[in-house]
Formats: structure tokens, C-alpha cells, sequence
């Protein structure tokens, strides 16, 4: 059997398979969150960004293919694992066992499955633009002439609603939930918590995970006008 048949047949296997995608799920929204947070800029920063982005044509598609792939591939692995586990576990589930699992890591499959809704939502909001066609219409010139995308505009317009707002924070939060166990447990799958490393490790989970959900948030809620200093730089 080849090597990808191996870790997809073995449970140990199906773990590193978990693991390695959610390292690549991790470094996307992080480097997202980094590209978004141009929004504080200019409107010329994250117009050419995006522009650089859609210039890229076929490596584009290619790296979009690969993180769909990571994504499949993650749910397909975590659906598997919880129906092994399940399956594993004893008749007399142990109180003492439940306690000992953190909440965050008791409600991964729901908080995988809201933050999977959201993607899809997301997809439909800002990339595919159903409700609002005429996104794609908005133009922008950079300072060289070239007529790009507004996505600015499309950003400060998406979360000037408060429903839509609203639905980001929650699923910012869950996601970043999500995530405080998922790095939790990447570290153990690759086997770097051990002694001396896992209370560092645990830190940088916790305050990782704070930061990724606080500086998300601070998008929609600096749009909608409630954090004074950031939302005066929001151009409208
Ligand atoms: C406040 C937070 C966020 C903002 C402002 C934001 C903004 C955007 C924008 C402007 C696009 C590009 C749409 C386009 O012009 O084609 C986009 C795409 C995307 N976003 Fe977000 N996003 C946010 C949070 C997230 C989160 C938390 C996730 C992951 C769970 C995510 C996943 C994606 C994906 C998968 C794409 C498609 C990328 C592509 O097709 O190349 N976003 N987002």
C-alpha cells in the first residue's frame, strides 16, 4: 500500500491526516486575518491586495484547489475519528472521564459544523455575491490608473448590517474555539507536547486564539461604528 493509502487506512494515520490539514486550515485564516486587517488602511492597500490575489489566475485556482482539498479531507477525517471513538467507547461512559475533557474539546464536531455553515456563507456573501451583484460592478482606481475590484466598498457595505455582523462575531468565536483545542491537539498528534514544551504550547494556544478572535471582530464592530479610534479610519 502507498503512503497516502497507509495513513487513510490506520488510526494513527487518519490522526497525522487531521493534524497536517489543520495546520494548513491554521496558517490560511491567519494569513486572511492578516491581508483583511488592510481594511484600517487606505482603500488602495487591500484593493491592489486583492488584485495581486485575482492576478495570480491559475496559481490562485490552484492554491483555492489544494485548501478545499485540506478542508474535505479534515471533515472527512473528523467525522471518521468520532465515529471510531464513539464506537470505542466503553458501556459505562465514566463521569470522571467526561470532566476531565475540556468543553472546548467536547463540542469540536458542533463547533466544526457551525464554523463549515459559515464558510459556505461566507463563500455566498463576498465570492460568489448573491445577494449583492453589483459588488462585482464596484470599480476602484490605484494610484497607477489601473481599475481594480472594490472589495473595500464590498467589506465596509457587507458589515455595515448588524445581522450580518452579528452572525461573523458568533461564528469568529466558535471558530477560534474551535481552533484553542484543534492547536492543542495538532501539538500532541506531532508529538510536541511533552514536559518541558506543553505549558508554552497551551499559552500560545490561549493567547493565539484570543487575539485571532479579537482582531477578527474588530472588523465588523469598527465598520458598524463602535470602537471610536478604529472606525474613524473606516472610509464610507
Ligand atoms: C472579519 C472577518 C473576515 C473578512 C473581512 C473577510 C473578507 C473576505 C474577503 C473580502 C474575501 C474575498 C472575496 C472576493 O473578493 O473574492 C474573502 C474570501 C474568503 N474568506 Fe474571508 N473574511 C473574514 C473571515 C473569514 C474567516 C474567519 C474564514 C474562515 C473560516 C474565511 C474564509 C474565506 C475563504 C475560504 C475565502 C475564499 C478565498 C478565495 O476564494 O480565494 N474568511 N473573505
Amino acid at each position: 500500500m502507498n503512503l497516502l493509502g497507509s495513513l487513510f487506512s490506520s488510526s494513527i494515520g487518519r490522526k497525522f491526516l487531521m493534524a497536517a490539514t489543520g495546520l494548513v486550515l491554521f496558517g490560511f485564516v491567519t494569513g486572511h486575518l492578516v491581508g483583511n486587517l488592510q481594511i484600517f488602511a487606505a482603500p488602495e492597500k487591500i484593493n491592489a491586495y486583492g488584485h495581486l490575489l485575482e492576478s495570480l489566475g491559475a496559481g490562485l485556482w490552484a492554491v483555492r484547489a489544494f485548501l478545499l482539498a485540506c478542508l474535505i479531507v479534515h471533515v472527512w477525517m473528523a467525522v471518521v475519528l468520532t465515529l471510531e471513538n464513539r464506537a470505542a467507547r466503553p458501556e459505562s461512559y465514566g463521569v470522571d472521564q467526561v470532566n476531565r475533557a475540556t468543553l472546548a474539546s467536547r463540542i469540536m464536531a458542533r463547533t466544526g459544523l457551525v464554523v463549515l455553515a459559515f464558510i459556505v456563507y461566507h463563500l455566498l456573501h463576498f465570492t460568489v455575491r448573491l445577494q449583492h451583484p453589483e459588488w462585482s460592478q464596484h470599480t476602484y482606481a490605484l494610484h497607477d490608473g489601473t481599475m481594480v475590484r472594490d472589495v473595500y466598498r464590498m467589506v465596509v457595505q457587507g458589515f455595515s448590517s448588524i445581522g450580518v455582523s452579528t452572525f461573523y462575531l458568533i461564528a469568529v468565536g466558535l471558530l477560534s474555539y474551535h481552533l484553542a483545542h484543534g492547536i492543542s491537539s495538532m501539538f500532541q498528534t506531532f508529538g510536541l507536547k511533552n514536559g518541558n514544551w506543553t505549558r508554552g504550547l497551551e499559552r500560545f494556544a490561549a493567547v493565539y486564539c484570543w487575539a485571532y478572535f479579537l482582531l477578527n471582530a474588530l472588523i465588523p464592530l469598527s465598520v458598524l461604528g463602535y470602537v471610536p479610534v478604529l472606525s474613524g479610519l473606516i472610509q464610507r
